[in-house]
C-alpha cells in the first residue's frame, strides 16, 4: 500500500502549504551546497528542530542539543576553506547539532540520598545522527535545502567548534547543517543496489 503519512506542511511565503508523503521526502532529499542567502522563519526553524527532536533515541535519553546560528559573522567564523565558508555564510541559518556524552544516573541499590554518577552515555553519537537526518528530512519537506557537514569523530574540528562556540566539556558537536533556500536543484541520487542486501543469512 502506497505511504499515505504526511510529515510536514510547507511554509514558504506566498505559496499555498504544501503537504509531502514520508516516502516522497525521503527519496526527493538530496545535500545542497548552494543557497540564495534568504534568511529561515522562526516557524520554519521551530518545525526542523521539532523533527529533529522527534527522532529515536536510546533509552529515551534524547542526548541531542542544538546550536542555531543566523548571525553572518558567526555563521561565517565557522570555517576557514573558502568552500564551506561559502556553504554557510549563504544558508539562512546553520544548525549545529550536538550530543551529551555523559548523562546522569543513580547506581543500581543506592539509597535514596546517593547523589547521581556522571556516566558516558556511548549511544550519543547514533541518537544525534538520527536526529540529523530527521532534519534534513524536515528540511526537504518544507522545500528547503541542507546538508550534513561533518565535525566528530575528527578531533580538530571538534575542538574547533567546541572552542568557538563555547560548548560545555561534555557537549560535543556531530554535524554542521547549513539550511536555506537551494540556489541549486541537483537530481537525487538513486543509490538502490540489491547487492546490498541479504536474506535470512549473509
Ligand atoms: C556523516 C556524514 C558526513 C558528511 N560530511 C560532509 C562534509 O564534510 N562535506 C560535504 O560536502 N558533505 C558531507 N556529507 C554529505 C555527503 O557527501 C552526501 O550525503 C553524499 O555524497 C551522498 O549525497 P546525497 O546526500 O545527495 O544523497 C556528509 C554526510 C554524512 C552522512
Amino acid at each position: 500500500m502506497a505511504a499515505v503519512m504526511v510529515v510536514a506542511v510547507g511554509c514558504c511565503k506566498n505559496e499555498a502549504p504544501k503537504e509531502k508523503g514520508a516516502l516522497e521526502v525521503i527519496k526527493a532529499r538530496t545535500s545542497i551546497r548552494s543557497f540564495t542567502g534568504e534568511k529561515l522563519t522562526e516557524d520554519q526553524i521551530h518545525t526542523l528542530l521539532d523533527a529533529a527532536m522527534a527522532a529515536p533515541t536510546a533509552a529515551d535519553i534524547r542526548p541531542w542539543r542544538f546550536v542555531v546560528i543566523t548571525d553572518d559573522e558567526i555563521k561565517a567564523g565557522l570555517y576557514q576553506g573558502e568552500r564551506h565558508k561559502k556553504m554557510v555564510t549563504e544558508a539562512g541559518a546553520v544548525i549545529i547539532v550536538c550530543g551529551e556524552t555523559t548523562r546522569m544516573v543513580t547506581p543500581r541499590g543506592a539509597s535514596e540520598e546517593s547523589a547521581p554518577e556522571e556516566r558516558p552515555n556511548p549511544w550519543w553519537y547514533e541518537d544525534c545522527s538520527a536526529a540529523t537526518e530527521n532534519l534534513l528530512l524536515a528540511a526537504t519537506a518544507l522545500d528547503l535545502g541542507a546538508v550534513w557537514l561533518s565535525s566528530y569523530p575528527n578531533e580538530n574540528s571538534v575542538a574547533r567548534i567546541k572552542e568557538y562556540l563555547g560548548l560545555p566539556a561534555n557537549v560535543t558537536p556531530l554535524a554542521i547543517v547549513p539550511v536555506g533556500v537551494p540556489a541549486e536543484n541537483p537530481e537525487p541520487k538513486d543509490k538502490w543496489n540489491p547487492d546490498n542486501i541479504h536474506y535470512d543469512r549473509w
